[in-house]
């Protein structure tokens, strides 16, 4: 039989408005909201009182068991999906990766046999474009039209292993254009890396600070500006995928300003902590927070990252979940170029917000919704099925209590990684029960899911949320010729 839930008396939280009322759910669906439902027969009643009821987190990006840098991150789709619910979090955007000259449709047909039979709350997937042809322009077609991607991702770091050049950014920019797509970058600056990389060795600098020393801000922001404009000529919407420092947060920022079609995601480590932790003594904490583009040692970058989201500025939030346990990073040890790259956050990404942006007064439980929900479901196209309490939604709701607190730790975190980049912080915000699908997966701390209880979400293209204004302006917007009469005077011979 299928389960019925009644939510009684908290206090529902859309992107728009917040209103006391209950939330009815069966067969996975949200059924009714309003106030003083009945309870129906067979139903089960979730008292919050006091609480609040949110559409539950999306995770705009996750690398659950990715295969990086010589070795596999810890967190596979089962664990880290499983932590996700625990944190409040009900959906993943997980990273197809193809190896550059490999076929796209194939890599998503085998991360799609990975992830399905393990994730234990829904997912979506972003596919990478690490190479350019006539065959990965063909089947980024396939992609939108018969596999459910809306957005690929196209990496302008990680010389010779996934970056583009811009003649291929062109190319993959139009071609999203033409099918519907968001274009998705990795904004550094890859040759200004690698150069940066020798430099710094040669100094004798092989410790995790070198990685942030070799790639300071401006190599991110002169990036983010380059994909703008990249984006701006071939009318192309853009997002900027993990935003990293001020600076490359300033220039999204001016970019929507001149009205371009362009969103920026910071993720929840560049929101909780920052880099100042590369310069630690003791080399494995150090280590610990490496991730491209890195944190920022300017310790006054996350709270102008959360400034920025909360005026909309910054649209989205997302974690780059791909955890490498201490010993994996270990491979770098004598070489910071070799430790693998990426932190945790899937777990604890909507505590640290609420912690660093509701708590601190920053932005109120409607923005909170929509950088923690709502807004991906609008750019990626699932809203209002994703990312909103309403009648016909998918039943993936939180029930949040906004004046508890938790501690973040290793210790206690569901996540396979052994150590935790937000480790000690205490957050007010804390999930108390998590729906996914209708049911309830999480309560009084205790997880109950199995593998394969999640699906995927198939992402239809041309999201009106991003397509409206594209698509207005390349009508309007087009260059024309200017009429004259033909030129009759001399021309030189030559
Ligand atoms: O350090 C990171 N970000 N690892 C994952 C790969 C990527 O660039 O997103
Ligand atoms: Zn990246
Ligand atoms: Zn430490
Ligand atoms: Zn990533």
């Amino acid at each position: 039989m299928a389960e019925r839930i009644l939510i009684k008396g908290g206090t529902v939280v859309n992107e728009d408005c917040s209103v006391i009322s209950d939330v009815y759910i069966e067969d996975g669906k949200i059924v009714d909201v309003g106030p003083e439902l009945q309870v129906p027969p067979g139903a089960r009643v979730i008292d919050a009182t006091d609480r609040l009821v949110l559409p539950g987190g999306i995770d705009t990006h996750t690398h659950m068991e990715l295969a990086f840098m010589g070795t596999r991150a810890v967190d596979d789709f089962y664990i880290g999906t499983k932590a996700a619910l625990a944190g409040g979090t009900t959906m993943i955007l997980d990273f197809v990766i193809p190896q550059k000259g490999k076929s796209l449709v194939a890599a998503y047909e085998s991360w799609r046999n990975t992830a399905d039979p393990k994730v234990c709350c829904d997912y979506s997937l972003h596919v990478a474009v690490t190479w350019w042809s006539e065959e990965v322009k063909r089947e980024m077609e396939t992609l939108t039209k018969e596999k459910g991607v809306n957005s690929f991702k196209m990496f302008m770091a990680y010389k010779d292993v996934f970056m583009l050049q811009d003649s291929e950014l062109y190319a993959a920019f139009s071609r999203c254009k033409e099918i519907g797509a968001i274009a998705q970058v990795h904004a550094e600056n890859g040759d200004l890396i690698a150069e940066g990389a020798k430099k710094m060795l040669s100094l004798g600098i092989t410790g995790p600070e070198g990685h942030e020393l070799c790639r300071p801000e401006e190599v991110e922001a002169e990036a983010t500006q380059r994909a703008i404009t990249i984006a701006h000529a071939v009318n192309c919407p853009l997002y900027v995928v993990h935003v990293m420092s001020k600076s490359a947060a300033k220039v999204v920022s001016n970019a929507r300003r001149e009205g371009r079609v362009v969103f920026g995601e910071p993720i929840a480590a560049g929101l909780g902590t920052d880099g100042t932790n590369y310069w630690n003594k003791e080399w494995a904490h150090a280590a610990g927070f490496v991730m491209g583009p890195p944190l920022r040692p300017d310790p006054s970058t996350p709270g102008y990252l959360m400034d920025l989201l909360a005026n909309d500025d910054l649209s989205v939030t997302g974690t780059d979940n791909c955890t490498f346990s201490i010993c994996q990073k270990a491979l770098g040890k004598d070489d910071f170029t070799k430790i693998p790259n990426g932190v945790n956050g899937v777990e604890d990404r909507m505590s640290v917000i609420w912690e660093k942006g509701v708590h601190s007064g920053k932005m109120d439980e409607n923005r909170f919704v929509a950088v923690t929900s709502s807004n991906a479901a609008k750019i990626f196209n699932m809203y209002p099925q994703k990312g909103r309490i309403d009648r016909d939604s998918d039943a993936d709701v939180v029930v949040w209590d906004p004046i508890m607190t938790r501690k973040i730790s290793a210790k206690t975190h569901h996540q396979a990684v052994d150590y935790n980049i937000f480790e000690g912080m205490e957050c007010h915000g804390v999930p108390v029960v998590t729906i996914s699908r209708g049911k309830v997966v999480y309560e009084n701390g205790k997880l109950n899911v199995s593998p394969g209880h999640g699906s995927f979400v198939h992402r239809k293209p041309f999201s009106e949320f991003v397509y409206k204004r594209i698509r207005q302006r390349e009508q309007v917007g087009r260059p024309s010729a200017v009429i004259r009469e033909p030129y009759q005077g001399e021309v030189i011979s030559v």
